[in-house]
């Protein structure tokens, strides 16, 4: 082999070799990302449904779960805030929610499977900001008549603790009740029908 030919093969070598390690150094800095997400997280952020335990939560508490990247709350009703929702219905817009903003069978009075567990969106239905919960009763800021419910600070739109719209706010209906389910007493499941299937 000539001093020619013998260069040009020690050429092709180190190209090649620096190509491989190349590919190995890529690989190596994917891979750690890539394994820091176990599969749950993985399926959670496909919008895998998301499990609510409520057996630490207190009475007039609320927990927040993140679900299909949204924040949803639960909160533990009261005997008295599900005795307030009764007396609220010529304040709201619509207190039978008509508007198909929840699934059907949290289509009644408490908007939710059982009573003293509200399971709602955290998202303002006219712009999308997260409301604030305001579960005292009448507090100065939002007047006499308030029995606890939700705030949106970016345009004073007002929900009460069903999740229902005050009339003469911005925002157009109801908070949204996400599909769910009870898997137990205490366990909640979000992003699953009660009345099967996967939402
Ligand atoms: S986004 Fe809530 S009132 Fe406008």
């Amino acid at each position: 082999m000539s001093a020619e030919a013998v260069d040009l093969k020690k050429r092709r070598f180190l190209t090649a070799t620096t190509a491989a390690v190349g590919a190995v150094g890529a690989g190596f800095a994917v891979v750690p990302f890539i394994a820091n997400w176990s599969p749950s997280e993985r399926a959670k952020a496909a919008g895998a449904p998301e499990e609510a335990d409520v057996s630490g939560l207190e009475p007039g508490a609320l927990l927040r779960v993140k679900w299909r990247g949204k924040v949803c709350w639960v909160v533990h009703r009261t005997e008295e805030n599900l005795a307030d929702l009764a007396t609220l219905d010529g304040k709201l817009a619509d207190p039978d929610s008509a508007v198909p903003q929840q699934p059907e069978y949290c289509k009644n009075a408490s908007r939710a499977i059982k009573p003293e567990y509200l399971v709602a969106v955290g998202i303002c239905t006219h712009l999308g900001c997260s409301p604030t919960y305001r579960p005292e009763v009448a507090p100065a800021d939002l007047g006499p008549d308030w029995k606890g419910g939700f705030f949106c600070p970016c345009h004073g739109s007002r929900f009460d603790l069903a999740g229902r719209v005050y009339k003469g706010v911005p925002a157009p209906t109801n908070l949204v009740i996400p599909p769910h389910t009870y898997l137990s007493d205490d366990l909640i499941l979000i992003g699953v029908d009660s009345e099967g299937g996967a939402a």
